[in-house]
């Protein structure tokens, strides 16, 4: 019955909050600081799969000087990320409601200062690693988006996908730094925000991976 609820009226609920998406993204490619009124000396952060947006309406809070884009492929999910900014009246944040498979589409060279891959589907039972975002296709993606110096912040609870992951990012020439695989017993908690899913892994115990993966062009 929730699950029903949540999927009610999309179309109307996306409409109240036409100010924090973009329907047409492909025109805003290389002009994402302009499209949302900000200097053009100001960071762009991307966060991949941002699911209903705990961490990115918190990033984007604590980091008011930064443009902060959450990209997210499921309208129902994305959703509910869009009316938390919304409500909360957020400036700096904007949504897209894309795949990340056309990310060169919509984000020209060099535009993006960092990126967030928090919890993505690690495709492990499937046995389809090419699928993973952190697959060198995805990567290779990635680097010529990202300007040189910076940063992919990874997390995962998936040991098979991050290990994958380190290699990928190791084979197309990114540095690691921050490595841990017990984020919450760690140094880098104390500024760490934490993902829904993120939430309820810890609450099972389980040991939170994270990576810098720094671009070197
Ligand atoms: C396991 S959830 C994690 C959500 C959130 N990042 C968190 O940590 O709570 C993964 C999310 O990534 C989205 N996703 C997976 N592949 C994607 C893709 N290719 N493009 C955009 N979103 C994707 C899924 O729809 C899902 O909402």
């Amino acid at each position: 019955m929730a699950r029903m609820r949540t999927k009610r009226h999309i179309p109307e609920r996306l409409e109240r909050c036409k100010e924090r998406w973009f329907e047409n993204p492909l025109q805003n490619k290389g002009e994402w600081r302009k499209t949302c009124g900000f200097p053009e000396d100001v960071e762009l952060w991307l966060e991949i799969g941002c699911g209903k947006g705990k961490f990115c309406t918190e990033m984007a809070k604590l980091n008011p000087d930064v443009l902060y884009i959450a990209l997210e492929r499921d309208t129902s999910v994305i959703l509910a990320a869009i009316e938390k900014a919304h409500e909360q009246e957020i400036p700096n944040l904007f949504f897209l409601n894309v795949d990340a498979n056309l990310l060169e589409n919509y984000f020209a060279e060099d535009e993006i200062d960092r990126m967030f891959l928090n919890f993505s589907d690690p495709w492990s039972r499937r046995n389809k690693p090419k699928r993973r975002l952190t697959y060198r296709d995805f990567l290779v993606q990635y680097k010529k988006m990202l300007k040189n110096g910076g940063q992919i912040r990874m997390k995962t609870d998936n040991d098979i996908l991050f290990d994958f992951s380190l290699e990928e990012f190791e084979f197309c020439g990114f540095e690691l730094s921050e490595l841990t695989r017990e984020l919450q017993n760690s140094e880098y908690d104390k500024d760490n925000v934490r993902t829904e899913f993120e939430q309820k892994f810890i609450d099972q115990g389980i040991g939170i991976k994270r990576v810098v993966a720094t671009n070197k062009k």
